[in-house]
């Protein structure tokens, strides 16, 4: 038996050191949270994606009483940004949140779900997304490509070995 090990790395910042264009993103983040429909959680999560060619795309979570039917903001965002730019790679994702029941003082980041979407649209691309996080207060981490947060994903590449088998 081995036992195999993966080392991640994370970039953490404080807020007043990121980039204008981290900057900006982020704040467009938070100005998405505002549209959260959250009335089961009060966690209203925003997420801004920036493509190539400098269009910013915003999402918000939406939930639904039938709680699976619901969809976080990441997913909203990167979902719009495909059906409507299928053909421009995304550069970078913000993703903050704001409860209304506490502080969130650490990073947001994405669930399962939405890593395996971003780590699709990386694929479709082939191109590296840029994943920014934050909470309300505290520290930013940035992540240069889904495979930090989702080391060992699932690719394309396995289906096809599997069809061919
Ligand atoms: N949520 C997001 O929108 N993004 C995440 O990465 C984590 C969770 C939403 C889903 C649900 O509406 C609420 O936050 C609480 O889980």
């Amino acid at each position: 038996m081995n036992i195999k090990e993966f080392k991640i790395s994370l970039k953490e910042y404080k807020e007043e050191e990121l980039n204008q264009e981290e900057k900006g993103l982020m704040e467009n983040a938070l100005k998405a949270s505002v549209h959260a429909y959250a009335p089961y959680s009060n966690f209203h999560v925003g997420a801004a994606v920036l493509l190539e060619d400098g269009t910013v795309i915003l999402g918000s979570n939406q939930e639904n009483a039938a709680y699976p039917s619901g969809l976080c903001a990441e997913r909203v965002a990167l979902f719009y940004a495909q059906s409507q730019y299928p053909d421009i790679p995304v550069k970078a994702l913000a993703i903050t949140a704001v409860s209304d029941n506490f502080s969130i003082d650490s990073p947001v980041s994405p669930c399962g779900a939405c890593r395996q979407v971003i780590a699709e649209t990386e694929f479709r691309h082939q191109k590296k997304i840029k994943i920014i996080m934050k909470g309300q207060t505290g520290p930013v981490y940035i992540a240069d490509g889904i495979e930090t947060l989702l080391p060992l994903s699932f690719y394309e590449e396995k289906l096809q070995k599997k069809a061919s088998q």
